[in-house]
């Protein structure tokens, strides 16, 4: 039966049964997710969503770096279709609602519009991108990145995990290498319903966070080579120790940051001993660095002033330091037009709300370079997210999927 499109909502608990169903898939102990991109459990919430979109009849195709693609037609065929979701993937210790909220909640916008006979104008798109978090394999965010020509899929599809799997080896083995080529389905649009990830929105109230830009990002990987000695027997200045010198490099990264700051972060988040044992003087050790601002400029500035840093270090404690850019993501602006939009939607349903930075990477930053994108954000609770205590509130959810929802209606037209 056809429904007025003005005063439709999604259904709620509909939407928060899902991401619980969901979650199961790579449950934790701690009550988060480890759901690494195109392992075993990917492979099974990737089953869940096509079942789940079929079930929606929406036509389902993967591509091929595995990013899957729902589409609900609408009434002129010839517009591409407005594009919506986020990613399944989580980090090793993520949550229940990173890229989740946004994916679920593109699939209860589609199952809201078939429920209440609504037809749109504009094909609307439901999309799960491959490989959001970069956790299991660089740079995050890499099959939209692939999508918006940053990449090649030749490129993405050898990058390798720490265990040597390629992407395409790892696609191969869950079934899920799509045979639509990468960049081929043009959006008209895409919208990116995301948890906040920091903790803005909850410390003024606000319900909805309208997305304006997002930061940029620049990501390293670090080696140094040291010397393995004898920890009894070697005096302290004849060391090269690996794990010493880095020291001084996560250091410097927290002060360059804070010096650069308030917008401006710095994280040192993986680094691995080659061979550790409690009586030997670490020889070379890995490490990653990622650093973000919304300026450009700022984004550039603590870089040269972290090559300068380890061009001190790596001498004065005679190590190698190797420090390569692996991934740069300039600052996004997201389509003003689009943004405005979501604003308007936001206000029409009532809900309070502010324009916000995104300090996290999204693939609607990577859309936003071929096609009008934005984001819209709930908060989380205490702005925790990349650990499994992440939590939101089912209200809050249910407010991001309604802006969602209304944002897409108003883009895609409703079908007279
Ligand atoms: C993605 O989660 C990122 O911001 O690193
Ligand atoms: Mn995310
Ligand atoms: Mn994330």
């Amino acid at each position: 039966m056809t429904q007025s499109a003005t005063n439709l909502q999604i259904d709620s608990a509909r939407l928060w049964d899902t991401i619980h169903e969901t979650a199961k898939f790579g449950a934790t102990p701690k009550g988060g997710v480890r759901r690494l991109t195109l392992g075993p459990e990917d492979k099974q919430v990737r089953d869940w969503f096509r079942n789940a979109c079929e079930a929606a009849g929406l036509e389902v195709r993967v591509d091929a770096l595995g990013s899957m693609f729902g589409l609900r037609k609408g009434r002129d065929m010839s517009k591409p279709p407005i594009g919506l979701g986020s990613h399944l993937d989580t980090q090793p210790t993520g949550g229940k609602f990173d890229g989740i909220l946004g994916t679920l909640a593109a699939l209860e916008v589609v199952r809201t519009l078939n429920d209440a006979g609504i037809e749109t104008e504009t094909p609307i798109c439901i999309v799960n991108w491959t490989n959001e978090e970069g956790s299991r394999f660089a740079p995050a965010t890499m099959a939209s990145a692939a999508y918006a020509g940053d990449y090649t899929t030749d490129d993405i599809l050898g990058r390798k995990d720490l265990a040597g799997v390629s992407v395409g080896e790892a696609l191969d083995s869950i079934g899920y290498r799509g045979d639509e080529a990468v960049g081929a389905r043009k959006f008209g649009a895409f919208v990116e319903l995301h948890i906040e990830q920091g903790p803005l929105l909850e410390a003024e109230n606000k319900t909805i966070g309208v997305v304006d830009r997002g930061q940029g990002i620049i990501w390293y990987d670090g080696k140094i080579t040291g010397f393995e000695s004898h920890a009894g027997t070697t005096p302290m200045p004849l060391r090269r120790d690996a794990l010493a010198t880095l020291a001084e490099v996560v250091l410097a990264v927290e002060r360059i940051a804070r010096e650069h700051g308030p917008n401006a972060v710095g994280t040192v988040g993986e680094a691995v001993i080659a061979a550790p044992s409690r009586n030997v003087i670490p020889g070379e050790i890995a490490f990653t660095v990622d650093i973000r601002s919304p300026d450009a400029e700022t984004l550039e500035a603590i870089d040269r002033d972290l090559r300068s840093a380890i061009a001190e270090i790596g001498p004065r404690r005679r190590a190698e330091i190797a420090f390569d850019a692996i991934w740069r993501k300039p600052p996004t602006v997201f389509d003003p037009k689009l943004v405005d939009a979501v604003e308007n939607a936001t206000r029409a349903l009532g809900y309070s709300h502010r324009r916000i930075t995104s300090g996290a990477g999204h693939d609607a930053c990577n859309l936003a370079n071929v096609v009008p994108s934005a984001m819209i954000f709930v908060p989380c609770k205490d702005g925790v997210s990349h650990n499994e205590l992440e939590d939101a509130t089912q209200a809050d959810c249910t407010a991001g999927a309604n802006a969602l929802m209304h944002t897409v209606l108003a883009i895609a037209g409703v079908a007279s």
